[in-house]
C-alpha cells in the first residue's frame, strides 16, 4: 500500500493555490502543479506525512486510489466495490465518506457518499459475513470522492479532521478568522518574520498567532493530536518520529521576532492573550486592549494586517462607514513607513478609507467574497490627501 512515490492533492481556499504550490516547492515536493482550490504534487509516504504536519496553507492531503468515468449512481457502485478495500482496512475498522460535486449527472453529493460507504460495505459483508461500521469523526478510512462532470477520483483522507484545526485554539470570539485563510494572508503579505508585524483588530488572534507561527517555523500541525494517517494500517510510527523530530529541530529562537496586537473589547482582549498562550508565542506577542487610533506605532515600519467587521452584525450602514472612514484617517495619520493589508467583504465601505489599493486580491472568508487590499502608506500619503481635499 502506497510504497515508492506517487501524486497527491493537497486541497486549499481560492486564492491561497500559489502559496501553497510555493510552500509544497519549499518543502521538497517534486511535479506541483496548481489547480482551482488545490495543488497536485508527487512524494513519497514521508512526505506525506511532512506535508500534513508542516503545511500552513493546506486544508487537507488526498491520496488518490482510482479514477474512473460514471454515469450514474449504479456505475459509481461497482467500480467502488472492484478497489480492494481490504488493502486499506479491516473489516473491525471504521469508516467515513466525504464528495465533492461538480456536475450536471448527479444532484445530491451526499447519496454519492452513501452509495460509496454501501460498495465498501457490502464488499466486506460478502467476504466475512459482517460489516465495517461507519464514525463520522475519528475513521480509520476517510474516503474522498471528487466528481467532475463524469470523471470520478477517489482518494484516501490523510489528514482526518480539516487541517485549519490546528489544535492550539479552545476559545474563540464571534467571527474567528479560519487558520489557513490566517496564514494564507500573512504569506500574501510577504512578511520576512522579522520586521514589525502588527494586527490591530485583532479578535481572538488568529493571524498574529500564525505569523508567529511562520516566523519561528513551527509546523502548522504542532499542536495537533492526531492525523488520519494514523489510523492507517501501514502507519509506519519510526517514520512519522523521524519526520516530527526533523521538524521541531528547525523551530527557531524569537528574539528578533516582534508582534503588536489591538483590540478595542477588553473581553476579546483576553480571548486572543489566552490563545496566543496556548500556542505558545506568547514571547513574540504582545496583545494591548486599544482602539486602533490610539495603538502605539512601532518604530521602524513593517506590515500591517486588518481583518476588521465587514458590517453583517452592524446595525447601522452609517456605523461601518465611519469605522472604515476612520481606519483611513489613522493610517494616513499614524502609519507611515507600513504597509498596510486589509480583508474585507465590504467594497462600499473599503471606498471610505479614501486611499488608492496597489493590489486588490479575491479570497472567500467562509461564503464571503472578499478583497485583501494593498496600501502603501509612504510619508507622502498625508500630504498628498490633504492637497486633493482642498483641490
Ligand atoms: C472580524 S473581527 C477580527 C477577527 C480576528 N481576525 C480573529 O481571528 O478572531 C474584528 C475585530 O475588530 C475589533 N474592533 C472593531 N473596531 C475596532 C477598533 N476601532 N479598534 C480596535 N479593534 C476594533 C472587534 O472587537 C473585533 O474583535
Amino acid at each position: 500500500m502506497l510504497s515508492g512515490n506517487y501524486k497527491m492533492t493537497a486541497q486549499t481556499m481560492f486564492g491561497l493555490e500559489e502559496v501553497l504550490a510555493a510552500e509544497l516547492r519549499k518543502l521538497g515536493a517534486r511535479e506541483v502543479e496548481q489547480h482551482n482550490r488545490a495543488v497536485s504534487f508527487v512524494g513519497d509516504i514521508g512526505f506525506m506525512y511532512k506535508a500534513n504536519l508542516c503545511l500552513y496553507t493546506a486544508l487537507r492531503i488526498l491520496v488518490p486510489v482510482k479514477t474512473f468515468s460514471v454515469r450514474n449512481e449504479q456505475d459509481l457502485y461497482d467500480e467502488i466495490k472492484k478497489i480492494d478495500w481490504e488493502t486499506y482496512m479491516g473489516v473491525d475498522d471504521t469508516l467515513a465518506v466525504n464528495c465533492s460535486l461538480n456536475s450536471e449527472l448527479f444532484n445530491h453529493s451526499q447519496f454519492l457518499s452513501q452509495k460509496t460507504k454501501d460498495a465498501v460495505v457490502d464488499q466486506f459483508r460478502e467476504k466475512h459475513q459482517k460489516r465495517p461500521s461507519v464514525d463520522l469523526d475519528q475513521p480509520t478510512l476517510r474516503i474522498h470522492l471528487f466528481v467532475s462532470q463524469d470523471t470520478c477520483m477517489v482518494s484516501l483522507d490523510s489528514s482526518g479532521e480539516s487541517l485549519h484545526k490546528r489544535g492550539y485554539r479552545d476559545m474563540t470570539n464571534l467571527a474567528p478568522i479560519n487558520e489557513v485563510l490566517a496564514a494564507g494572508i500573512v504569506k500574501l503579505t510577504g512578511w520576512d518574520g522579522y520586521r514589525n508585524f502588527v494586527d490591530p483588530m485583532c479578535g481572538s488572534g488568529t493571524i498574529l498567532i500564525e505569523a508567529a507561527l511562520q516566523a519561528l517555523s513551527i509546523p502548522a500541525g504542532y499542536y495537533r493530536k492526531s492525523f488520519g494517517f494514523m489510523r492507517w494500517k501501514n502507519f509506519d510510527e519510526t517514520l512519522w518520529n523521524k519526520i516530527l523530530d526533523a521538524a521541531v529541530a528547525k523551530i527557531k529562537e524569537g528574539d528578533k521576532v516582534k508582534l503588536l496586537g489591538g483590540e478595542i473589547s477588553k473581553n476579546v482582549a483576553r480571548k486572543a492573550v489566552v490563545n496566543i498562550h496556548e500556542a505558545k508565542v506568547d514571547d513574540v506577542v504582545t496583545i494591548r486592549t486599544a482602539a486602533f487610533d490610539d495603538l502605539e506605532v512601532p518604530a521602524g515600519g513593517g506590515i500591517l494586517v486588518i481583518n476588521p467587521p465587514y458590517g453583517e452584525r452592524m446595525d447601522k450602514d452609517e456605523d461601518i462607514m465611519a469605522l472604515y472612514k476612520s481606519i483611513g484617517d489613522t493610517l494616513k495619520k499614524k502609519w507611515a513607513g507600513y504597509e498596510a493589508w486589509i480583508i474585507t467583504s465590504n467594497m462600499e465601505a473599503a471606498k471610505a478609507i479614501r486611499l488608492d489599493p496597489s493590489r486588490k486580491i479575491k479570497l472567500f472568508n467562509g461564503a464571503l467574497e472578499c478583497r485583501l487590499l494593498k496600501f502603501e502608506l509612504y510619508s507622502g500619503t498625508r500630504r498628498k490627501d490633504k492637497l486633493a481635499e482642498q483641490s
